[in-house]
């Protein structure tokens, strides 16, 4: 290993520490729950999770993918198209195409890994990715991959700002495929995307919709089933792509849903699906058994709501100011990256744990701690956490 490089990774890691942002990495010895065994912290009460529905450690969840490893082994051991494709995969990308309301979908090992596929795979030089500027790492890291494999044009447009994006897509007017990419849900924000203006645009434009919906799957909608249902859109959205390592069983994986063209054809060419391993069929199955749990109890997705409301009208009350939205994420601004660490420091000591982010992950002296609700939670956990806001609140004379 280089001496430079060695020194130079060294010297940063101090710098992290002495800025306050090296995140330190707390040691879990349970599953993910609405409270959870943290390795010399005991019991505390989980609100950093995106376990949205609670299904990580659903009974069912848990056979389902012990089932699948005793009946598929531990996984592919090679690429789909060369070694074969387990039939459980097939299973899971019927049900994903169901729960978003397209005609077919492809997994990948993560969303990371889907959303990197589509532009790179499915734009030439004569195109170009318009991305909303707050989109997910792996949309911005996406376009990026587009731009240099493809020589793709890109573009940013200001943060669901309709009429940047309508003059972006003006200016677009001779590429021959333009693909505008938005999340659904804002993970920073908790907000949601202005789906029926998105929509409308793109069509005015003959653009094409890419919709991240990795928080809102299994959040929004009556059923669950996405920014699109929530809009009463379902199947009005040319791809979506989704994670399963979030509401839907919270182990890793992600999928593309779209037209059985776009499907099939990043089969044929998207390069974390020539040149990497399937889902480990243990993870295919455990999410097939979380989209099924899903489609058979509404009321889970009733809960997640009911706790959100309830946890973001007690803050209030309490005298915090979260910023305003409906979904299970409920950021609370602080300023600077320091109080938001202090803050989540403080509310760990006190049996809690919320994140705390600032600059880079999000807009400098916008540092938040992030609250994220889920249907596991009982009322009980939830007052239990909001007592330990109040206190750390108060010491930190934020209310
Ligand atoms: C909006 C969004 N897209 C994609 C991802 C990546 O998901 P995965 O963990 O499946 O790679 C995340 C995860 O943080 C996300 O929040």
């Amino acid at each position: 290993m280089s001496i430079v490089l060695e020194r130079r990774l060294e010297e940063e890691l101090e710098r992290f520490v002495r800025d306050g942002v090296y995140k330190r990495l707390n040691l879990l010895d349970s599953p993910q729950a609405a409270r959870v065994t943290m390795e010399g912290r005991g019991s505390v009460i989980i609100l950093s999770s995106n376990n949205y529905l609670g299904l990580s450690a659903q009974p069912e969840v848990i056979e389902a993918g012990k089932a699948a490893l005793d009946r598929y082994g531990a996984g592919t051991a090679s690429v789909r198209f060369i070694c074969g494709t387990f039939t459980i995969h097939r299973a899971l990308e019927a049900a994903c195409a169901r729960l978003v309301g397209s005609a077919a979908s492809l997994s990948f090992v993560s969303a990371w890994n889907a959303n990197e596929a589509v532009p790179a795979t499915l734009l030439g030089e004569q195109d170009i990715v318009i991305s909303d500027q707050l989109n997910h790492a792996s949309i911005i890291d996406a376009a990026r991959l587009a731009k240099a494999i493809t020589k793709c044009q890109t573009a940013v447009y200001r943060h669901a700002d309709l009429a940047d994006l309508e003059q972006k897509l003006a200016a677009a007017h001779d590429r021959r495929v333009r693909l505008v990419i938005t999340d659904g849900v804002f993970s920073m924000e908790g907000s949601i995307a202005p789906l029926p203006e998105l929509v409308a645009l793109c069509r005015r434009h003959d653009a094409v919709l890419m919709v991240d919906d990795s928080h809102a799957t299994g959040v929004l909608g009556a059923k669950g089933r996405g920014t699109a249902e929530h809009f009463g859109m379902v199947g009005e959205v040319d791809i979506i792509t989704s994670t399963l390592g979030k509401a839907l069983g919270g182990a890793a994986g992600g999928f593309v849903a779209g037209s059985a063209a776009v499907c099939d054809y990043l089969t044929q060419r998207a390069r974390p699906q020539l040149f990497s391993n399937a889902l480990p069929p243990t993870v295919a199955a455990s999410s097939l058994a979380s989209i099924e749990y899903l489609e058979t109890h509404p009321e889970r997705v009733r809960g997640l709501r009911d706790n959100a409301r309830y946890f973001r009208e007690r803050l209030i009350e309490l005298g915090f100011k979260p910023l305003p939205g409906e979904t299970p994420i409920i950021p609370v601004i602080l300023g600077e990256t320091a109080d938001a660490i202090r803050m989540s420091d403080l509310l760990l000591a006190d049996g809690v744990f919320v994140t705390g982010f600032g600059f880079p992950v999000v807009p400098q002296g916008q540092a938040r701690v992030r609250c994220q609700v889920s249907a596991a939670h009982t009322r009980e956990d939830l007052d239990e956490a909001l007592a330990a806001f109040k206190r750390v609140g108060q010491r930190l004379k934020l209310i």
